[in-house]
């Protein structure tokens, strides 16, 4: 799959919920396990593990049935969650470009014999399968898309084209719980940290959150012909902006 084939899928994806329940055939998800293998990393030294497994292994808690679940282990270190959020987007995008559904799935939880088949930090589902209804794998118009718009989300002028590829990720609950602040040469990610009722809802997740975006961010950037390098500020990180934590950095050449 070609960068500019990520990028066109950022504005067609949707999570799918109501899956066909049969199993994709061999192929399909020998093709799958295969790009899992490749999915770039944020932080290179973070173990991760992930594993293709059917709904008897999870708990769905009232989540409708997959035929499939990529179920997503990793070291728990310094930007884990971010890192895991980067990493599975690309296959959330892979899946939808192939007109196959996809969901992340915060909700469910393994069953003790998965939990117990890697010694690494148990994250999240990602659900998928054949979408239920073929005929509707994608969004057509930017107005299906239920997000905040660019003035809530940032206070960077002129660069528009490439913040609107983060606006459109996938969030928790749909929290966005993302801003982008800086210049044209360098994006700055901040965090909105969730309140104490959200955080209930949200738990942690809002880290994996910020992971997509990143990814999304990154993707666009490519696209639209710049070099990309990702980067921990210092000077970020003390200059404090209240209600939200510094996460890192994307400079683009
Ligand atoms: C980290 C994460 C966890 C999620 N967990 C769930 C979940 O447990 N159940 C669910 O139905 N959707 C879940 N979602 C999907 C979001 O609700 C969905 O991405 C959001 O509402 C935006 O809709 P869209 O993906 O169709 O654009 C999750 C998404 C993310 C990124």
């Amino acid at each position: 799959m070609e960068q500019n084939e990520y990028y066109h899928s950022i504005f067609k994806r949707k999570s799918i919920r109501n899956f066909d329940l049969r199993p994709l055939d061999e192929d399909t998800l020998a093709d799958i396990s295969n790009h899992l293998r490749v999915l770039e990393s944020l932080h290179d030294d973070i173990k991760v593990k992930l594993k293709i497994i059917s709904s008897d292994g999870v708990k769905r808690r009232m989540m409708k049935k997959a035929p499939h679940y990529i179920t997503v282990f990793s070291e728990a270190k310094n930007g884990y969650l971010t890192n895991i959020g980067f990493m599975l987007q690309q296959i959330d995008l892979y899946l939808s470009y192939n007109s196959l559904g996809s969901c992340w799935q915060g909700i469910p939880s393994p069953k003790k014999e998965v939990l117990e088949s890697s010694n690494l930090e148990f994250v999240i589902f990602i659900a998928f399968g054949k979408p239920k209804d073929p005929q509707s794998p994608h969004r057509t118009k930017i107005s299906e898309f239920k997000r905040k718009s660019l003035q809530e989300i940032t206070d960077i002028k002129g660069a528009d084209e490439l913040l609107e590829a983060a606006r459109l990720a996938p969030s928790s609950a749909n929290g966005q719980p993302w801003f982008f602040t800086g210049d044209e040469g360098i994006i700055h990610v901040l965090a909105v940290k969730p309140n104490f009722v959200k955080a209930l809802l949200v738990k942690d997740h809002y880290l994996i959150d910020i992971g997509i975006a990143i990814y999304h961010l990154k993707v666009a950037a490519e696209y639209l012909g710049k070099k990309t390098e990702i980067l921990f500020d210092e000077a970020m990180k003390s200059n404090a902006f209240k209600g939200y934590d510094y996460i890192i950095s994307l400079k683009l050449d």
